[in-house]
């Protein structure tokens, strides 16, 4: 049996996991340095990287014995890391472990793109997906549409052109004074808040399958600064809305033009009430199965960089040792 340890250092969360070649999930160790950024508005790099360095150790012992490993001499065959997109000094402590325990363990390892980690979580829980499928990737650095016909064979054929979907719901809870992240807190308010009260631009009502939440995010800004009265609960239903409603928009033109027997939704904003919801009824209305991998699949952890990690091994081979970190790394040169 193939075991492979994952390990993700890219932006907040330190996470380590264990991982088998039927993509069981054997451990997952997730630890968060969120309280030291939320101060900030956003993840502060320079913290980041210490937290990581002085986390990674833990996790990973942690990850191991969760796996009923000896911490000290593993029977794993190769270890899995992100090396990019993210923070770089954060990228590098993950790295830089990876190396030393596949030198001290004489394991292969290879470095994973941060956003094939994504789209491989809907399959650590659902193993038997039936392919071809069109997923809706959505997180704090990017959202696109990808066009996926089996585990690791993947096409990028809609990107955002500005901001990303989760960096939007960031800066405009930032705007509000909601602290960071902003997307589970505008999420929770839109729910009881009405999504008629503003009328925002229909961004992107175009024919691409490209996103922009760019203008929607200074129309939310330019209404709060016309009328400050407005409800935190109107202004974030009336924000979500016009997030989910282009994000929708563009999956269902995707689903027009691709043929595809699944549809799935990835990354941290897949944790989205509304988005969620409004997938579902995607897939029900074009007869699609439907993935929706659960809130702790949706954002960081290493289970995805494992499951990844096991692909990239079979069809690349393991990583040069002097593999460095690619903090700006394309989905797209992946392909
Ligand atoms: O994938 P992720 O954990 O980290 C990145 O790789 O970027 O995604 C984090 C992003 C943040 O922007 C956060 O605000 C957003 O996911 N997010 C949400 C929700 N939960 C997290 N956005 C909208 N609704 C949510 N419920
Ligand atoms: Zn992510």
């Amino acid at each position: 049996m193939t075991l492979i340890l994952g390990i993700e250092t890219s932006c907040d969360e330190t996470a380590a996991a264990i991982v088998d070649e039927n993509y069981l999930v054997r451990s997952s160790i997730i630890e968060s340095s969120l309280d030291l950024h939320r101060d900030f508005g956003g993840v502060v790099p320079e913290l980041a990287g210490r937290a990581h360095l002085s986390t990674i150790g833990p996790v990973v012992r942690r990850a191991l014995e969760g796996a009923g490993l000896d911490p000290l001499q593993p029977a794993i065959d190769g270890i899995a890391v992100t090396s990019g997109p993210g923070l770089i000094g954060s990228l590098l402590v993950g790295l830089s472990a990876a190396k030393a325990y596949a030198l001290g363990w004489s394991l292969p390892f290879v470095g994973v793109h941060h956003l094939e980690g994504h789209l491989f979580a809907p399959l650590l829980e659902t193993p038997d997906m039936e392919w071809p499928v069109l997923t809706l990737l959505v997180s704090g650095g990017h959202s696109a549409l990808v066009l996926h016909t089996s585990p690791g064979v993947h096409r990028v054929i809609g990107e955002t052109i500005d901001d990303a979907a989760g960096e939007a719901y960031d800066k405009v809870a930032r705007w509000l004074g909601l602290g960071y992240p902003g997307g589970p807190v505008i999420d929770q308010l839109a729910s009881r808040g009405n999504p008629s009260a503003l009328t925002l631009p229909k961004s992107m009502w175009n024919e691409t399958l490209d996103f922009s939440f760019s203008g929607l995010k200074t129309a939310v800004v330019r209404a709060t600064e016309k009328n400050p009265d407005l409800a935190l609960e109107d202004v974030a239903a009336s924000f979500q809305a016009a997030v989910v409603e282009q994000l929708l928009r563009k999956t269902r033109q995707a689903l027009e033009e691709h043929e595809v027997r699944g549809v799935a939704l990835a990354g941290g904003v897949a944790a989205n009430s509304a988005l969620r919801r409004g997938l579902t009824e995607l897939g029900a209305q074009y007869q699609l199965a439907t993935y929706l991998p659960s809130l702790v699949m949706c954002t960081d952890n290493a289970a995805m960089i494992a499951a990844a990690g096991l692909y990239r091994l079979r069809h690349d081979g393991p990583s040069a040792h002097e593999l460095s970190a690619s903090p700006n790394w394309q989905l797209a040169a992946l392909s």
